[in-house]
């Protein structure tokens, strides 16, 4: 992939893996559109990065994410690639009593239905521009789930399920269709404090963009490039550790 002359609209884009993506995005020439819910966290990076495009849209929201598509194609009509990686992480116990419904699906709707929403809302506008690309922000645990967070898990091995077919299909369209697999990365995600233990986001962005630049679909880092490459054998040797009571 070329680095350097994209347009890229990056749900996410203003914390964590998003921002690093998209600070590495701009510095290589691109032009980058981040989206995301807090106003305030957009423009803390949009100051920090002053060349970064901001837009305010909840993904999980279908009219929203209509509106973000039509918006976005009508003032960057070079747009050619769309970053799927907001998303969020909800630990579940399933046995405890009182679960709320409209709760647990917003990670069914944010993590699983707002890419699949936005890659078909984008691909007749991205089939006419050069060099398009589809990326997918998918985990290690799409190839071997967390236990504290089922759904969570399942909707990334949904989104990866997604990836390969969307792959399949566009493949006489032009789009590429890439995947960025992250192991566990020290970001905010599920709440500040719970990823201290993963990898610095900016090691983690580094190799991404090297590989990205270097032609690869499927891009892992440490843990879970080994889990994207393992035999079943070894995913349930890995699920078995991972989940250790
Ligand atoms: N960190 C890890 O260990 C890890 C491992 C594997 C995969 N990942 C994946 O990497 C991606 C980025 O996560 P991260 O680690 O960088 O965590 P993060 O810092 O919490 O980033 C998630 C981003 O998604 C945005 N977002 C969440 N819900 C949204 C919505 N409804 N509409 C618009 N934007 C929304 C958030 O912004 P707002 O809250 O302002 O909307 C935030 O900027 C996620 O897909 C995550 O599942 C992370």
């Amino acid at each position: 992939m070329n680095l350097a002359t994209n347009t890229l609209l990056l749900t996410g884009g203003a914390s964590g893996i998003g921002l690093a993506l998209a600070v590495r995005f701009l510095r290589a020439g691109s032009t980058v559109i981040a989206v995301g819910r807090r106003a305030d966290k957009l423009a803390e990076a949009q100051q920090l990065h002053p060349a970064l495009i901001t837009r305010q849209c909840d993904v999980a929201d279908a009219a929203e994410r209509a509106e973000l598509v039509r918006w976005a194609t009508a003032t960057y009509p070079g747009l050619n690639v769309l970053v799927n990686n907001a998303g969020i992480q909800n630990r579940v116990q399933l046995a405890a009593p009182g679960a709320d419904w409209d709760h647990l699906r917003q990670e069914i709707v944010i993590n699983v239905e707002a890419p699949i929403h936005l890659s078909t809302l984008l691909i007749p506008h991205l089939r006419e521009q050069a060099n398009a690309a589809i990326i997918n922000v998918t985990s290690g645990l799409s190839f071997a789930p967390a236990a504290f967070a089922p759904i969570y898990s399942a909707t990334k091995a949904a989104l990866h399920s997604f990836t390969l077919s969307m792959r399949h299909q566009l493949q006489p369209t032009g789009i590429a269709v890439l995947e960025i697999v992250p192991p566990a990365v020290n970001t905010d995600l599920g709440g500040p404090g719970l990823h201290t233990f993963g990898v610095p986001v900016d090691d983690f962005a580094d190799s991404v963009m090297a590989r990205l630049a270097a032609g690869e679909e499927e891009v892992g880092y440490g843990t879970s490039e080994q889990a994207r490459l393992a035999s079943r054998a070894e995913l349930d040797e890995r699920f078995r550790l991972m989940n250790k009571r």
